[in-house]
């Protein structure tokens, strides 16, 4: 039987910058994937499927190999932890960066630092680095909510334009790691379907190094 590869991609604004890309590198969904409530997608390829999921979700499916490729922002891959997975390809697209943020003038934080964030794995390793203790509030979203409210004196967050922070008061501090989206390919994949995956890996550095120098 011939082989069938998968690809994962992050639903939302990754998804829109990554069409393009796997258009230019000769895959095509065969459908409008932004208008269907559909989760697989058959491409203009036989051998070739789309799923699309939550941005969060997309490394583990990768991992354990339920998916073959997948494209997932930095900042995902590294609160997951890389388990079971190759990042080859920076894609360069949904930019942006991971900081610390705080009140605006706030007062320097004294005693054990409250840190209110999404990505609980990334700020244990940034502040262990640091070798500073500090407590950790989970949240799902809305972090800059929580030093407005007393929940926490920091949070680590996505910034882009800055436009969030600055609307909620708070000013960004220090930068834990750019992002950018990366291509990332189940270990095990990479070696049952080289044959396959390997030319789509050299398409898509092609579209990618066109799609920066346009
Ligand atoms: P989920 O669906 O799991 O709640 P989400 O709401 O964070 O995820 P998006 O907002 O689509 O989903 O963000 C997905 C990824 O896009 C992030 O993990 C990050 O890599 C990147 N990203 C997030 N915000 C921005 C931004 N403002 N500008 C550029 N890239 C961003
Ligand atoms: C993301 C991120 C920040 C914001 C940063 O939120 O969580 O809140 O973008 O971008 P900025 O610096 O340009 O303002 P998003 O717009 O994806 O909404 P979300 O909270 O639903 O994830």
């Amino acid at each position: 039987m011939s082989q069938q590869l998968t690809i994962a991609l992050s639903k939302g604004r990754i998804l829109e910058e990554t069409i393009p890309l796997l258009r230019e590198a000769g895959i095509e969904p065969v459908e409008n994937i932004h208008s269907s409530r559909k989760l697989i997608f058959e491409t203009n390829r036989a051998d070739v499927n789309l799923v699309v999921i939550r941005a969060t979700d997309v490394p583990t499916y990768v991992a354990f190999g339920a998916a073959d490729l997948g494209v997932s922002g930095k900042d995902v891959l590294m609160e997951y932890g890389g388990q079971g997975l190759y990042e080859p390809l920076d894609l360069n697209i949904s930019k942006c960066r991971l900081m610390t943020a705080g009140r605006v003038g706030g007062p320097e934080p004294t005693g054990r630092l409250r840190v209110a964030t999404k990505f609980v794995e990334i700020t244990k390793r940034y502040y262990a680095d640091q070798g500073r203790q500090v407590d950790i509030i989970k949240l799902y979203g809305a972090m800059e909510l929580a030093p407005i409210l007393g929940l926490a004196d920091r949070i680590v967050d996505i910034v882009d334009t800055g436009r969030t922070l600055k609307a909620n008061g708070l000013e960004p501090l220090e930068l834990i790691t750019s992002v950018s989206a990366r291509l990332v390919v189940c270990k095990s994949s990479m070696k049952m379907k080289h044959a396959l995956i390997q030319p789509i890996l050299n398409d898509l550095e092609e579209a990618v190094a066109k799609a920066s120098a346009d």
